[in-house]
């Protein structure tokens, strides 16, 4: 595992951004494994200011999303399809064709997974992004996942539920499922990406990368690939 630290959330963004900038110039037929939340919202924003300069271009570029709640239309202000929308894809030349989110709408759940994840399997990722949750979950693969987990319907931790309740009027209308990527999907990308800033991540943060290789911290997981960079602001960093 590779550890930038950086000073504050801003300077965390640009780092990551031009990692991803760099990797689009290089290769602009690239594919992005992409996350939504709060962390990569800076880092978004870094790369459509890069595309407005006409620094970089996404019309070949693919991307697959981590995950999406189940039991919000895409409609929804905080369905991670709008996320996506509002926060990159609206702002680039990325083509409607090449962006890829679990769908979870519709009654056949299950074949959402599967045909999302036969999507994944004939794709090659060479980044992908990560935020983690306070409780060490990637994606939405909560604590006790196991590793070789493909593409499946999960249910939220009570405590993903709660960290996520500041999206929403109440703990109540915080979805209690989701369709995510499963850790063996993530591990397949060539590359890594993980942003992490605040003292609520500094615990989680410290188990993923001086604890042991578990289940019940999904993060660890990481520790297994052999090309996974870690960008941190102090705060987050404070227990390494
Ligand atoms: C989002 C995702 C989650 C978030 C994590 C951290 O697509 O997969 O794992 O990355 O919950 O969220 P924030 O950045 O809001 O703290």
């Amino acid at each position: 595992m590779k550890i930038i630290t950086v000073k504050n959330y801003n300077e965390l963004s640009t780092t990551a951004g031009r990692i991803i900038a760099d990797l689009v110039s290089s290769k602009p037929r690239c594919t992005l494994g992409l996350a939504t939340g709060s962390t990569p919202q800076g880092t978004y924003q870094y790369l459509v200011e890069r595309y407005r300069a006409g620094e970089i271009s996404f019309k070949e570029v693919q991307t697959f999303n981590l995950d999406e709640y189940c039991g919000l239309p895409r409609s929804h202000p905080e369905s991670y399809f709008r996320f996506m929308h509002d926060n990159l894809f609206s702002h680039i030349d990325i083509q409607p064709e090449n962006r890829h989110i679990p769908c979870a709408e519709g009654g056949d759940l299950q074949s959402q997974c599967d045909a999302y994840n036969a999507l994944l399997r004939q794709a090659t990722v060479d980044l992908q992004l990560l935020g983690i949750g306070s409780n060490g979950h990637i994606g939405f693969c909560e604590p006790g996942t196991p590793f070789e987990r493909e593409t499946f319907l999960t249910q939220l931790a009570e405590k993903t539920r709660q960290d996520n309740q500041r999206f929403f009027n109440s703990l109540e209308e915080v979805p209690t499922t989701a369709i995510t990527m499963g850790i063996k999907n993530i591990l397949e990308a060539r590359s890594i990406l993980l942003i992490a800033s605040g003292k609520a991540k500094a615990e989680c943060i410290s188990q993923m990368v001086n604890g042991p290789v578990t289940e019940a911290v999904p993060a660890s997981a990481l520790q297994r690939h052999p090309d996974t960079t870690i960008i941190l602001d102090e705060e987050a960093a404070a227990l390494l």
